[in-house]
């Protein structure tokens, strides 16, 4: 299946799709991110028949493994169940590194859920040793795992 993957300049565009997935389609729950306005801060989705069915949002962030290498963080990552498993994921995730590669950016990173780490693993990320931890937002258990974008 071939996706085209859209960037957006207004992360509320996203706000249905991080609610439905990855809070419980909760209203009461803010999926707003203070960093969502940031002017570096990068919005991807994969639209069907209207709709956002992959979304995950990237912000500038130092990397957890060295200060000093320039980082994303890729946050709100999440697909539409009807598309899960079809290669969604992974081209938002290609035209993501593709994007802040040109912005001199070596490390991607990530809180990943631990029912999602295969996703991370099989698209080239790896866990960072220690880093298993509760997320604050939904109690749930999270590993970092990072990407490296330099070129092998
Ligand atoms: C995690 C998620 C975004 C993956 O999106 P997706 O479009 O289904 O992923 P893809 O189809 O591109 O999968 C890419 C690879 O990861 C694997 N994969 C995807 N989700 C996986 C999971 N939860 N566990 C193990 N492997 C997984 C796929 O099998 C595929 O492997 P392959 O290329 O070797 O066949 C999606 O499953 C989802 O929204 N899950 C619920 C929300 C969530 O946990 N988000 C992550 C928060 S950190």
């Amino acid at each position: 299946m071939t996706f085209l993957v859209q960037q957006h300049a207004d992360a509320t565009d996203l706000h249905e799709l991080r609610r439905r997935i990855l809070r419980n389609n909760d209203p009461a729950i803010s999926v707003h991110d203070s960093r969502d306005l940031d002017d570096d801060a990068i919005h991807l989705s994969i639209v069907r028949d209207e709709l956002v069915v992959v979304c995950g949002s990237l912000y500038s962030s130092h990397s957890p493994l060295d200060d000093a290498v320039a980082s994303y963080q890729l946050r709100y990552m999440a697909a539409d169940e009807s598309v899960r498993g079809s290669g969604g994921g992974r081209a938002l995730l290609e035209r993501a590194g593709d994007i802040v590669r040109t912005r001199g950016v070596e490390h991607l990173w990530a809180n990943a859920r631990d029912s999602a780490l295969g996703f991370y693993l099989a698209t080239g990320w790896t866990t960072v040793s220690g880093s298993e931890h509760l997320s604050k937002e939904t109690q749930l258990p999270h590993t970092v795992v990072v990407k490296s974008l330099r070129k092998k």
